[in-house]
């Protein structure tokens, strides 16, 4: 079965078409990011007034790329929640007016939830996973709003077993961009800084919230602040910070992950969400999964990002 997924959680509008929950046959991602990026943050109303302007041109793309008309798709699917309130309208109005328009099924799917079903999903051009993820798994969701370990035996039921009592990873490295003065959004030239040196003496640390599977990222944030602020942040400066900014992050979100695994008889671990296109926490993850035995799979970058793909899949699985 074809089915049409929108998402409209965030700053992005999107659309894909899924067959059977697995092979991509489209999937057309608009962000409205640039406009608020002067800001250094996702502004609500400039997100769902884009939204609204790009949502059918971007449904119509979508089902044109697929080679597909409204005929072909078997049910609509769209993420509920959790999100922006006014963006969510949007895709919710959208979807649940088309799928009575066009007589089939309305499916609601858990945004976040998406994000770890990414890991099933087989782009057009052959990127992804080669083999479907075996359950249960651990998945961890490193996004601009969330940090979260969940246990998934299966998809209609994850549970939640660890997550940030305070910043999320996403946000943390957003707000470390800002006071280095790097703009919005900061992972990817954080990501970008850190690797242009191999290490550095200097040292922040995540506060440890030992014996559990929680997080905390806001006193790393803090430290930064601090370093910065009696230190300076000259350009030749930056690199050491981005540096012990996102090893301290990553060797924290590396060591519950697997944690979690071992806890949880987990043979597999999944990631999604925005940060979990950062470069050094897909190697970590991969390299220490190996060595505990532990099967390890990430999206290709374009779908740990907010994307309709990851919903119509999902959809699918749900409705079995
Ligand atoms: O999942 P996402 O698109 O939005 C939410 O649902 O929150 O994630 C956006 C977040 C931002 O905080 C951004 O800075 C972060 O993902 N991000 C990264 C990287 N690319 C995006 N963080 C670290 N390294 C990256 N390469
Ligand atoms: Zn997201």
């Amino acid at each position: 079965m074809k089915i049409l997924g929108i998402e409209t959680t965030c700053d992005e509008t999107s659309a894909a078409v899924v067959e059977n929950g697995r092979r991509v046959l489209s999937n057309v991602v608009v962000s409205s990011l640039k406009e608020h990026s002067k800001y250094g943050g996702v502004i609500p109303e400039i997100a769902s007034r884009r939204q609204l302007e790009c949502i059918q041109p971007v449904v119509e793309e979508a089902l044109a790329d697929a080679g597909m008309t409204l005929k072909n798709i078997g049910a609509v699917a769209v993420a509920n929640h959790p999100g922006l309130i006014g963006s969510l309208l949007v895709g919710t109005s959208f979807a649940s007016a088309l799928s009575a328009s066009i007589r089939k099924p309305l499916i609601e799917v858990n945004h976040v939830h998406a994000h770890l079903y990414a890991n099933f999903l087989l782009m057009p051009d052959g990127d992804g996973s080669k083999e479907i993820p075996a359950l249960p798994a651990v998945g961890l969701i490193v996004s601009g709003g969330h940090t979260s370990l969940y246990l998934i035996k299966d998809f209609k039921n994850p549970r939640l077993i660890g997550q940030t009592v305070d910043d999320a990873a996403g946000e943390a490295y957003d707000k470390v961009a800002r006071i280095l003065d790097l703009g919005y959004p900061g992972g990817p030239v954080i990501d970008e800084l850190a690797s242009q040196i191999p290490d550095t003496d200097l040292v922040f640390s995540c506060a440890p919230m030992k014996d559990s599977l929680n997080f905390s990222f806001s006193g790393i944030k803090t430290a930064a602040l601090y370093h910065t602020q009696k230190h300076g942040k000259a350009d030749r400066q930056k690199p050491q910070i981005a540096h012990a900014f996102q090893k301290s992050v990553v060797t924290v979100l590396v060591d519950k992950a697997l944690e979690a695994c071992r806890r949880h008889k987990a043979g597999t671990l999944l990631i999604g969400g925005g940060v979990a296109a950062n470069s050094l926490l897909r190697a970590k993850l991969k390299e220490t999964a190996e060595t505990q035995g532990v099967r390890f799979h990430c999206p290709p970058p374009v779908l740990c990002l907010d994307n309709g793909a990851m919903i119509a899949g999902l959809a699918y699985r749900l409705k079995q």
